[in-house]
């Protein structure tokens, strides 16, 4: 029971006793003799011990109180009817006093534990429970109705029944109905903090804000004609200030904007309401607007650009880079933005000298589009005030896996699936970049089992040796003259090269070499259709890029240049005869640019290295850019063209259960060449 419900309940019984004591008495001075111990004695006493002086528990101190009271009042009973009951009930209190006392003297605690003895504890026990005020009292209260009323009167039966509410009353929830009937008259805050002063735009309302009023941004306010809101109070919520030379003034939108012009009129005193108030809560969740109210976030700010938001932060709000915020367009479409950089700032406040905001910098999604499973871009430019809220987390996104398409992770903090077409990102190559150990091999291994389950050959140029660990169901090629024997075998799709650096031909120049094996396996390959349309045939992987295809200032071998210059032109030509590269590296500044410029889709994972950035910034943008320092363990940008969203997009990348087994990879061998291996061995 709280204390406003003791408070609540007190005032009732008190005064619903000042009536009883009248309809006995027939007036509303306190009644006096033998007779009105019912009252002072009974009824009053158990008011006062269950609603104020022992509302939780009875301590022996009490006790002493409430027998002592008992005592005094029937000693001075002159020969009431039923004498040797109340001497019993005097003696008893009588007793009680004493054990109660003794209790007390013992330093008993106000609860009994179990480290006292058990006779204190059994004495306790016994003195709380019979001379708590309910008991000792109501004994009082009956013996009293016995002798001094006829029991058959009504008034008696009365008595009783107020008795019987008395006792049960503390077990109903009484303090919800009195708030609930309150809440059915009017709105309960009559917090007058302002003064309409005009309309702005349909749904924008003006008003000036009292000299002493403190009104922030995300207040809910209602217009009221006195100061008292009731249900029909149009509700609004702020959003801005304006501070002119002496007022400042408060702009808000209409939370409800059916409410004309007019019918604000006559309702020119702002008050604010409280947002769990039942009646405002249940306006609230009864219309569209009003219910997003609670995941409001921020507002938004100066200098958004198409493609970019920045909104001022609601203090207290929590948020990691990746997190998703929405702005209603003028259509009241939900537009996605994932949120990439907060900065704090510190300005005079309007309202209490310094304040500090913290700006979030949230780069564009889209809109959601269920059909393609992607998001769209939508040309737009939040206004500045326009409300942001936190993109639900709830909202159930409608997954389905497209034919050609896989999903990689999903947005962080959220159900939206992040997915890439594998036909695409094979034609149109694609690099996986990051420092090292933030994932790229595991995403590589991941997309290439999905290009070769989707029926594309994959051969994976590996200086690491990886690859045949984590890699399972692939095949070793031994030298080159077997790669166009594994591209036209019909039974293995992951072949894996393994170069050793040293041994044999440089791995640039066996590189070269493969990447032309391949592209002429595919240029004999290519059906009529393919010629119009190419289809993705081949995947080449070359992980540790900076290696294999470096630039031309970090190539260890200056006379290798044009052998990776070579590569480049066969990138070049590769795509009319569906063959993909996919580039992995952790120094994208030390691979040749001639190469990674043609990579369509980039994975960008953790990242510090500036020169690095400067490459990646025409994929996607200075500010994807700014924000790879901090992303996550998993996490990474995905752009381009295999993507099925428009613009770069955060992912958590999904957890793989990949593990290394030191299996022996079986060697490519087919009938023909087999044999010459051996002979050249
Ligand atoms: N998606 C994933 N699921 C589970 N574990 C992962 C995942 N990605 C990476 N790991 C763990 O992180 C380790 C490093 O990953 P990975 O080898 O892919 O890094 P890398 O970026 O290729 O590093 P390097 O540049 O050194 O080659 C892996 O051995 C694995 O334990
Ligand atoms: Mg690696």
């Amino acid at each position: 029971m709280t204390r406003r419900a003791q408070i609540i309940h007190l005032i009732l019984f008190l005064s619903s006793l000042v009536g009883i004591s009248w309809a006995v008495t027939g007036s509303f001075a306190p009644p006096t003799g033998d007779a009105s111990i019912w009252l002072h004695c009974g009824l009053l006493m158990v008011v006062l011990g269950m609603y104020w002086i022992e509302p939780y528990f009875t301590k022996p101190a009490d006790v002493v109180i409430n027998g002592l009271v008992v005592y005094i009042s029937t000693s001075m009973l002159t020969n009431p009817p039923y004498q040797p009951w109340w001497l019993a009930l005097r003696y008893m209190s009588l007793g009680l006093i004493i054990v109660a006392f003794a209790v007390v003297w013992a330093g008993s605690p106000a609860v009994p534990k179990h480290d006292t003895s058990r006779i204190k504890r059994l004495f306790y026990l016994i003195v709380v429970r019979i001379g708590n005020a309910k008991i000792l009292f109501s004994a009082v209260f009956f013996l009293a109705l016995l002798s001094y009323f006829d029991l058959h009167s009504p008034i008696a039966r009365w008595l009783v029944v107020f008795w019987g509410v008395l006792l049960v009353a503390k077990h109903l929830e009484l303090e919800g109905l009195v708030d609930f009937l309150r809440g059915v008259f009017r709105v309960r805050s009559a917090n007058p903090i302002g003064q309409l002063s005009r309309f702005a735009e349909p749904d924008i309302v003006r008003f000036q804000i009292d000299p002493n009023a403190i009104c922030r941004r995300g207040r809910l306010v209602a217009f009221t004609s006195k100061g008292f809101a009731d249900g029909s109070s149009p509700l609004a919520i702020v959003i801005g200030h304006r501070t002119g030379r002496t007022s400042v003034e408060a702009e808000a939108v209409l939370v409800d904007s059916k409410f004309a012009e007019g019918a604000l009129d006559n309702r020119r005193v702002v008050t604010k309401v409280d947002r769990n108030d039942p009646m405002v809560a249940a306006r609230l969740s009864d219309n569209a607007f009003g219910s997003q109210l609670d995941s409001l976030v921020g507002f938004a700010s100066q200098k958004s650009d198409i493609g970019r938001l920045r909104f001022e932060l609601n203090r207290g709000t929590q948020f990691e880079e990746g997190h998703l915020v929405s702005a209603n367009s003028l259509t009241g479409t939900p537009i996605l933005f994932q949120l990439i950089n907060g900065i704090l700032f510190e300005e005079p406040g309007l309202e209490s000298g310094e304040r500090a905001f913290t700006i979030g910098e949230a780069q564009q999604l889209g809109t959601w589009d269920t059909h393609r499973q992607g998001f769209s871009a939508y040309s737009w430019v939040v206004p500045e005030n326009a409300l942001v809220f936190r993109h639900s987390e709830r909202t159930d996104v409608q997954k389905v896996l497209k034919p050609g398409q896989v999903d990689v992770g999903h947005v962080p903090n959220s159900s939206y699936p992040v997915n890439i077409t594998l036909a695409d990102l094979v034609l149109y190559h694609s690099a996986i970049l990051g420092v090292t150990g933030s994932g790229k091999s595991f995403l590589a291994y991941f997309l290439l089992e999905q290009c070769a389950a989707a029926g594309v050959k994959v051969l994976c140029l590996d200086l690491t040796g990886d690859y045949r660990r984590y890699i399972h169901g692939g095949v070793r090629l031994k030298s080159l003259a077997t790669v166009a024997a594994f591209l036209d075998d019909t039974a293995s799709r992951i072949g894996i090269v393994e170069f050793t650096e040293g041994g044999g031909k440089h791995p640039i120049t066996a590189t070269k070499e493969i990447a032309r094996a391949t592209l002429d396996w595919c240029r004999t390959n290519r059906t009529k259709e393919e010629i119009r349309e190419p289809t993705a045939k081949v995947l080449l992987v070359i992980d540790e890029a900076h290696s294999l295809v470096p630039e031309w200032n970090s190539n260890p071998v200056p006379s290798l240049r044009d052998t990776v210059n070579s590569i480049a032109q066969i990138a070049l030509q590769a795509r009319k005869y569906g063959l993909g590269f996919m580039v992995v590296t952790q120094r994208t500044a030390n691979v040749t640019k001639s190469i990674l410029n043609q990579c369509n889709t980039i994975f960008a994972f953790q990242a510090y290295d500036e020169t690095g950035f400067e490459f990646m910034k025409n994929y996607m943008g200075f500010h994807y850019v700014q924000a790879l320092p901090n992303l996550k363990k998993r996490q990474g940008v995905v752009v381009g063209k295999s993507s099925v969203s428009d613009r770069p997009v955060i992912v958590r990348f999904h957890d793989q259960d990949r593990q290394a087994a030191e299996q022996e990879v079986p060697f490519f061998e087919s009938a023909q060449y087999a044999s010459n291996e051996v002979e050249g061995a």
